[in-house]
């Protein structure tokens, strides 16, 4: 969704915004630009439609020498993808970007009525409501303060006016915004990674709060101007993590560091000797450990695909307990009620999607713990759960969802095998899991390594279909739901995925010559029930692709058998190849694999 960048200090404001923008373009846009203030002191403002690359051409023509400035992305919301909806918008003497949705923007519209509004955006009508309270001789900060008060919604803000050169005011409520502290310098950004290689020092912005930004620092205060004394904080992570690192896209890249991500997961968290798991963050004492007797998952997305997976592998580990998986954008708005001693694990790569977030809120109000299970280090998510535990996948910069999966996955896993120790779980399972983690990792490369050829052979043979079923049972069907999720997203071919046991109650009407159909067969006691399904989809013309850990024959036009130690964790490998096959039958089909039509990374409005 849409980003926000902002510099002030000695180096050119143009070059650090631009940058900044290209870091943040794996969020999802669809017009960009930048405003500057240049040593006089006159304002300058560039924006185009598309991608980055061509608002470099505008300024190419025309650079802006300036060392202040603002710059954003946008991610359509209210009016089309045009020039005069892009930001940064002016108003007056503000000059403002804006990420969020200002629900109340048609009746502050309407009592806005002397200024002529040049776009349909609610950004524009934040700025001239800005513009009428800084027309009464206050300063920028006291005229935004002022503005927020009146507003409903979300917002993460950058502004500045040219009668206040060097000041950047910014503000947050329900959108991030980070304030980097270089030595005399200062950068604003949506997302930490837009300020690696500049500062490890950053100010992460509350809910509610404002700051002053100068090249020398910022002053934080609350909306009643009260100031404020934020602790910064220290930026995880590095430029070369941001950086496609020799592959082609993103997402090749993220599929194929999986073994080292995955390490990074499981790094001091498992003891395979011992047979036992353990996360620090979840904050829970003994006492309340044995005492939670249901654990509800939520998450959108992959995230939710992630807690369901976990989910099997919760129950077959702790006989005791009950769990529900829930779509967040769903459960916020139910009459839901949970059982004394439940837990929340809340699940999202990014730590910011709104219904996600929305969903933490409301489970909190029927004070139920709630534990995220989160990549993005210091997001919203994280930093408002009552405990938890980062999945360390580093930066995913593509905008499917691939190695945050595998380690979402495995963190839940050892939260349960670690929660099975207080609840007498099956020991025996316990350490039988823990050894099968402690390899996942190098069974993972294998995997990749052994097969990668192969499943770009079979993304050859079946990226010109227009239609798909991903089918799977028990572990394996949480995998067809992502399997589909990820081949729809990145090559938009129409997929669907199903647990095979509900193939007769409706999907097999469609099936014909003109699907193909992704079987995950495990062997296990459900194989000749999966073959089963096989059969039945053969029969009616139907093109079946294998992929299984089993030796056993299969009749299937093209089998991916994979050779591993791992048994009990044999789903996320099988869903690896998936990652790869959606991967490549994207490619084929000349997709923008890394920011697929439509999507964006992090979905931080509803
Ligand atoms: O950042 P989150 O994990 O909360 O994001 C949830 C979903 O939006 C995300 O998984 C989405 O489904 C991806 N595009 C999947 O590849």
């Amino acid at each position: 969704m849409c980003g926000i960048v902002g510099y002030v200090g000695k180096r050119t404001a143009q070059n650090v915004l631009l940058n900044g923008l290209k870091r943040l373009e794996y969020r999802g846009y669809d017009s960009a630009g930048i405003a500057t203030l240049d040593d006089t002191d006159k304002p300058h403002i560039a924006r185009s439609v598309g991608k980055i690359a061509e608002l470099e051409n505008v300024l190419l023509v025309k650079p802006h020498k300036g060392h202040l400035g603002i710059g954003h992305t946008r991610w359509a919301t209210h009016g089309g993808v045009t020039v005069s909806n892009a930001h940064p918008h002016h108003v007056g003497d503000v000059y403002l970007v804006h990420n969020g949705i200002i629900e109340n923007y048609k009746e502050l519209k309407e009592q806005l009525s002397e200024y002529e509004f040049q776009s349909d955006t609610d950004t524009e009508v934040l700025a001239a409501l800005i513009d009428s309270n800084y027309k009464n001789g206050i300063s920028l900060k006291d005229a935004v303060a002022k503005a927020l008060k009146k507003v409903r919604g979300t917002y993460g803000i950058a502004a500045f006016s040219p009668n206040e050169p060097g000041t950047i005011i910014v503000a947050r409520l329900g959108s991030p915004l980070i304030i980097g502290l270089g030595q005399d310098e200062t950068i604003i950004a949506s997302d930490a990674s837009a300020l690696l290689g500049y500062t490890r020092e950053a100010i992460y912005l509350n809910d509610g709060e404002i700051a002053v930004c100068t090249e020398k620092g910022a002053e934080v205060f609350n909306l009643n101007l009260k100031h404020l004394s934020p602790n910064p904080e220290t930026i995880e992570g590095d430029v070369e993590q941001i950086q496609k690192g020799g592959y082609d896209h993103f997402l090749l890249k993220e599929i194929m560091e999986q073994a080292t991500t995955l390490h990074n997961t499981l790094s001091g968290r498992i003891d395979p000797e011992q047979g036992k798991m353990h996360l620090g963050g979840p904050n829970l004492t003994a006492k309340e450990m044995r005492d939670i007797n249901h654990i509800v998952i939520v998450g959108c997305g992959t995230a939710y695909y992630a807690g369901l997976l976990a989910s099997y592998y919760m129950e077959q580990l702790i006989p005791d307990l009950t769990t529900e998986v829930v779509v967040a954008s769903e459960y916020r708005y139910r009459s839901f009620h949970l059982p004394q001693n439940s837990v929340a694990l809340i699940v999202s790569q990014s730590g910011e999607t709104a219904d996600t977030l929305a969903c933490l809120r409301e489970i909190k109000k029927r004070g139920v713990k709630t534990l995220g299970i989160v990549n993005v280090i210091g997001s919203t998510i994280a930093r408002e759960v009552d405990g938890g535990t980062y999945v360390h996948a580093g930066p995913e910069i593509s905008v499917a969802s691939t190695k945050a999966f595998t380690a979402q996955v495995v963190t839940m896993v050892m939260f349960a095998g670690m929660l099975a120790e207080y609840h007498g779980g099956n020991v025996e399972l316990i350490a039988k899991i823990t050894k099968e983690l402690s390899i996942l990792p190098k069974e993972i490369e294998k995997t990749l390594k052994d097969h990668r050829e192969d499943v770009k052979n079979l993304a050859k043979k079946y990226c010109k279909y227009n239609d798909a079923l991903y089918l799977g049972r028990d572990t394996a069907y949480p995998i067809a739901l992502e399997g589909a999720l990820k081949l729809k997203e990145i090559s938009y071919i129409h997929a669907e995925g199903y647990a095979s046991g509900e193939l007769k109650h409706g999907p097999i009407a469609l099936v014909d010559e003109t699907f193909f159909e992704v079987f995950n067969i495990l062997d296990n006691w459900l194989f000749d029930k999966s073959i089963g399904g096989l059969h039945e989809v053969r029969a009616r013309g139907g093109k079946a692709i294998v992929f299984t850990n089993s030796k056993a024959e299969i009749e299937a036009d093209d089998i991916i058998r994979i050779n591993s130690k791992i048994k009990i964790l044999t789903p996320l490998l099988l869903n690896t190849l998936q990652q790869l096959f959606a991967y490549y039958v994207a490619v084929n089909r000349g997709n923008d694999v890394d920011q697929p039509r439509n999507l964006a990374k992090s979905v931080t409005v509803e």
